[in-house]
């Protein structure tokens, strides 16, 4: 591959030469991304007539477009990238992006499960290996990590996010980005690019449908919504993408005050800023664009270097340079920008960079990466409830029942490399851990949404009666989640809750476990109250089959944590730990009967909590301490708590500090996390953990955007979830 690089490099020119031999027309082009489909060299054939055509642009400008996206596969990008120089008068390499998300083809679990493992070097991992397979299929840009806060579990993309926590999702966003970038982007071609998205709170879509209004303050923006962002660049992400949404009325990739206030002067992001798909054009059906020419302009004027899959840029930026309205000095920032990040990349010296046919035969897929896979994926899975029928005995017969017993549908809405082939199935993962294999029956039950047809019912039936446990394998189709996954029922489909009626009528009193494959926190009614035992699997990739047995047969212990609230029912939503308390809290010592904030019917409560998840060893809290009851911007505090694990095998405990601002100058949430732990234990060990809290932990955006902290009362809070923590009051003194 070196010797493929060095024979097709021309040698490269200071990058500002670059700008100065390009034509206009060069320029732009360089503004463009489309998808595989309108590429010479790929494998379709290029296809060039049919959608160009529909684009509207010419053969010239697709032929010298800047970035292609969705382009994998060793050859087939070293096959582009031939063709690409061939035409490129100065010689500037192509670009190649896709969505690798959670995996290339070793399929991690979606990041709400990796989110719900608490283990930042374990997602770390997870993003260098999805980086490595990537690179080298010749990806050099991945559209990840997708950092969104969410709070809607309507909303099909809460299964791309990690959760609704502004802290946790910061420090996922900087592992991810490591794990991606690593830290030579040009000295490591193994790494890709990483694109933080979707710029700016696009988890807030309205009513939790997916490209929706999102109207929230300029302090909720900035306390909850753009940390993760900022965390990403701080980390050194080199990209950014705009989001569908609105940001105070205005579409993210038309607005001025987000991206050329916010994200370039006030933060310095100086890389490179891509519309998310058609958003560009997308400006005149939000309202702000009266056709494709007024769409180039605002997007260009916010800043946008790239137009992804429309082509308002190619169409009218140099008619609008013509007539003044632009400035071709943006033109040549955003060329620019777009120069350096291939320079960064190293592809003038490299334009095939890691791509390489026989490394990606060694190392795509290979047992090492199904092994972290396998891993990770034993460390997300949340187990809900265990009524002491879990772990399983291999001794046990096992009926394994539902629409999950033998698919491979579990590696999630995102993962278009991925191959369902080769997951394992998580009815062969138990039978290969049965004493008796032929112990094991299965039998799909229903479908995922279609009632059971009476053969299907029968052979169900028949699995149940001759088993000692019923494990039902239930969830989502993955296209009932993801982009344009929403859903007003959040429920389990109606098929599989009469499954697990049926089930239940037919050998009452028998154990039942459910596993559920999924991409969102479910209203749990129906299932939760009928089974033993529950384990929230989500969409847990190539290896959550494996690692879901490994889990029910004890061979692992359960240690994933929610990182979203699991509703009680849809009703509440948004329902999440981080709330405010209003002034008629329920449960006040005064509080009225009737006239407090609450529902007539349903609990204010979610179902189960942030940060909540059993474990099949016992954690014993002992007292938890405060080093001092004031704490001063110079002397911070420690918090202590010793931990014990009681139960007889050993297991990861997460230890979460929360802290409250009892009597802030703007109302401050119940609770909010500040840090958390990890601990193994083993049986009858047990281990101290001591967190420090400073004054720069208080800190809030106040009215005035000042990020300041308040003297005065605090209430700092330990314990193994969001609900069961132990108050520690203490006091800040400025
Ligand atoms: C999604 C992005 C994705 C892009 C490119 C869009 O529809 O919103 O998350 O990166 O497509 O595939």
């Amino acid at each position: 591959m070196t010797q493929l690089n060095t024979a097709s490099a021309r040698g490269k020119l200071p990058l500002r030469e670059y700008l100065e031999r390009m034509t206009l027309e060069e320029k732009i082009a360089q503004l463009i991304q489309l998808a595989v489909p309108f590429f010479e060299g790929a494998s379709d054939d290029g296809q060039i007539t049919g959608p160009m055509a529909s684009l509207g642009i010419d053969g010239h400008t697709v032929r010298n477009a800047g970035s292609v996206l969705g382009l994998a596969g060793a050859q087939e990008t070293i096959n582009v990238q031939r063709m690409h120089l061939a035409h490129n008068r100065l010689g500037i390499p192509l670009l190649t992006m896709a969505d690798i998300v959670h995996g290339f083809k070793t399929i991690f679990p979606v990041p709400l499960a990796i989110g719900c493992s608490w283990d930042l070097a374990l997602a770390e991992r997870s993003a260098e290996i999805a980086a490595l397979e990537a690179a080298v299929s010749g990806i050099h840009v991945t559209f990840a990590p997708m950092v969104d806060l969410v709070r809607d579990p309507r909303w099909g993309r809460v299964m791309e996010s990690t959760g609704e926590d502004p802290y946790l999702n910061a420090l996922f966003a900087r592992a991810f980005v490591r794990g991606f970038q690593g830290d030579d982007l040009a000295g490591n071609p193994d790494r890709v690019a990483a694109c933080v998205k979707h710029f700016a709170a696009y988890g807030a879509a309205e009513a939790g449908r997916d490209y929706n209004t999102v109207d929230v303050s300029e302090r909720q923006l900035r306390e909850f919504y753009l940390p993760a962002y900022k965390a990403a660049l701080d980390e050194g992400c080199e990209m950014v993408m705009t989001s569908f949404n609105t940001v105070d009325g205005i579409p993210a990739t038309g607005n001025v005050p987000l991206m050329r206030r916010l994200l370039r002067e006030e933060w310095g992001f100086d890389g490179v800023l891509i519309s998310d798909w058609g958003a560009v054009k997308e400006l005149i059906a939000h309202g702000v664009a009266a056709d494709e020419r007024e769409a180039a302009l605002k997007a260009m004027k916010a800043g946008v270097d790239i137009e992804m899959m429309t082509s308002c840029y190619a169409k009218h930026l140099s008619g609008l340079i013509a007539a003044g309205e632009v400035d071709e000095a943006l033109i040549d920032e955003a060329v620019l920008r777009i120069l350096e990040l291939k320079d960064k990349l190293g592809l003038f010296e490299k334009p095939y960079r890691a791509a390489d046919p026989e490394r990606e035969r060694e190392v795509v897929f290979c047992d090492a990466h199904r092994a972290a896979a396998l891993e990770l994926a034993r460390r997300s899975c949340v187990l809900l409830k265990n009524d002491g029928v879990l772990p399983l005995a291999a001794a046990q017969r096992i009926a394994v029942i539902g629409p999950f017993a033998r698919s491979g549908d579990l590696l999630g809405p995102w993962s278009w490399t991925g191959s369902q082939d080769a997951v394992v199935r998580l009815s062969e993962a138990i039978r290969a851990k049965a004493a008796a294999p032929d112990a094991v029956t299965v039998a799909d039950g229903c479908g995922i949404e279609a009632a059971p047809a009476e053969a299907q019912w029968a052979a169900a039936a028949a699995a149940a009666q001759s088993a000692d446990v019923i494990v039902l394998a239930l969830g989502e189709h993955s296209d009932m989640s993801g982009e344009a996954g929403c859903r007003s029922d959040i429920r389990l489909p109606q098929a599989q809750l009469e499954l697990v009626r049926r089930i239940k009528a037919l050998v009452p009193g028998k154990p039942v476990v459910a596993v559920l494959f999924n991409g969102r926190p479910l209203d749990l009614h129906g299932v939760i109250d009928e089974a033993d035992a529950v384990l929230e699997a989500w969409f847990p990739g190539s290896e959550g089959g494996v690692a879901v047995a490994d889990l029910l047969y004890g061979d692992a212990n359960p240690s994933g944590r929610l990182t979203m609230s699991f509703p009680y029912s849809v009703g509440q939503v948004p329902v999440y730990y981080n709330a405010f308390n209003t002034g008629r809290p329920q449960g006040a010592p005064d509080a009225q009967v009737r006239y407090v904030s609450q529902y007539l019917d349903i609990p204010n409560e979610p179902l189960l909590p942030f940060g909540f998840g059993l474990s099949y060893a016992a954690f014993e809290y002992g007292e938890a301490a405060l080093s001092a009851d004031t704490m001063t911007p110079d002397a911070p505090l420690t918090v202590t708590v010793r931990v014990t694990n009681t139960g007889s095998v050993a297991g990861i405990e997460t230890v979460q500090l929360y802290v409250r601002d009892v009597s802030g100058e703007v109302v401050r949430p119940v609770k909010e996390l500040k840090a958390f732990r990890q601990l193994e234990l083993q049986p009858g060990e047990s281990a101290e953990v001591a967190f420090e809290l400073n004054e720069r932990q208080l800190r809030y955006y106040h009215s005035d955007l000042s990020h300041t902290s308040d003297a005065g009362a605090f209430v700092a809070m330990v314990g193994p979830n969001s609900r069961d923590v132990t108050p520690l009051p203490f006091a800040l003194v400025k």
